[in-house]
């Protein structure tokens, strides 16, 4: 009998369910919360709250769209960290209670090889091991990624995560949150060369993007005081240099990766993996560096069950399990 893996995430602002059956996806539904837009960020007390009203709705959706029904299960995935304490708790709760009431396993899924395994869901797959850059609201990393429940550490940011660098720059834009889609759009009819902003310079295969955050602030600052009408007129043109430098600094670590591994297939995962140069230029260096590249569906990259049903469907073939012992790991953003 093929495994029919039923898997929940909540660790930020999406409640998502999906169900696998034999590994592939049958099903992946997302909840995205929107009430946050209006307070420029995710939080906390409000994402647990819509988590605890959407995630029963969410599952039975799930359910239905894959035409099985609990009874069905053979095992339940969630994810355990890293993520908000609270929202995370609604997920993993909720996951125990249903396996503990049908008598299957229950398995936590660290969210992040859920985003490394969303490599293995895009057509055609990646295939083991790949390296794979991370880059989303919460984190930037470099993993090497040796099968389905293993990967290492090759670097990360030091302060700020790519996404939050897009949706702290787009809010000194003027820009709605979460910023980094409209600093995307706003960037494509703007020229980098207008305002060059300094690149930053970190050694080895770690990422700072909080220098230039601050660099965008100030050059806008002093621009204004010249010219009260600089950033209604020039918003374009600091848009796509922001982003020019944010993806410059992505590819040159991730150039330094392959070198350094001498990797022959890589991808990205994550939400700021939506962001059309960086998705062009990624195509250009993997053409340019003769290695397998892998871009995921949207759907894939931002935060979904799937991914996380792909790693605990894994795990919970090398029997692993999680027992009422098995409590969240929280940071800021998942
Ligand atoms: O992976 P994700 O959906 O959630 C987290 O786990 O954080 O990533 C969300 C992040 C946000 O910071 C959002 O602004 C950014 O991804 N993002 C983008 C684009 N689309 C989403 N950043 C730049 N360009 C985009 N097109
Ligand atoms: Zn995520």
């Amino acid at each position: 009998m093929e495994p029919v893996v039923l898997a929940l995430e909540s660790s930020c602002d999406d409640t998502a369910a999906a169900i696998l059956v034999g590994g592939k996806v049958r099903a992946n539904v997302v909840s995205s919360q929107l009430g946050h837009t209006h307070y420029g960020g995710v939080i906390p007390e409000m994402a647990s709250r819509q988590h605890q009203q959407a995630v029963a709705t969410v599952v039975a959706e799930a359910l239905r769209q894959a035409g099985v029904g609990f009874a069905d299960l053979t095992g339940v995935a969630y994810t355990q960290g890293p993520g908000l304490m609270g929202a995370l708790l609604v997920g993993s709760l909720y996951a125990k209670a249903v396996a503990s009431a049908l008598g299957i396993p229950a398995v936590a899924v660290d969210h992040l090889q859920g985003h490394r395994l969303s490599l293995c869901l895009a057509e055609p797959p990646a295939s083991f091991p790949y390296l794979c850059l991370t880059v989303s609201g919460g984190h930037t990393q470099l993993d090497w990624v040796m099968g389905p429940t293993e990967s290492t550490p090759l670097g990360a940011t030091r302060d700020d995560a790519a996404g939050e660098a897009f949706d702290k720059a787009a809010k000194l834009l003027g820009l709605p949150y979460p910023g980094g889609p409209h600093l995307d759009a706003l960037a494509e009819t703007g020229d980098p060369e207008q305002h060059p902003l300094p690149p930053p310079s970190v050694p080895g295969l770690d990422f700072s993007f909080s220098g230039l955050k601050t660099a965008l602030r100030y050059y806008i600052e002093k621009q204004q005081a010249l010219q009260p009408a600089f950033l209604e007129t020039e918003r374009a043109h600091l848009a796509a240099s922001f982003r020019a430098v944010v993806v410059g600094s992505l590819l040159e670590k991730l150039r330094a990766a392959i070198l350094q591994t001498g990797a022959r297939a890589v991808g990205i995962a994550g939400g700021v993996s939506a962001n059309r140069h960086l998705r062009r230029a990624f195509l250009a260096l993997c053409d340019e560096m003769g290695v397998q590249g892998t871009l995921p569906p949207l759907a894939y990259c931002t935060d979904n069950a799937a991914m996380i049903g792909l790693v605990g469907h894994y795990l919970l073939a090398e029997g692993q399990r999680s027992d009422c012992y098995t409590v969240p790991f929280a940071t800021h953003r998942g």
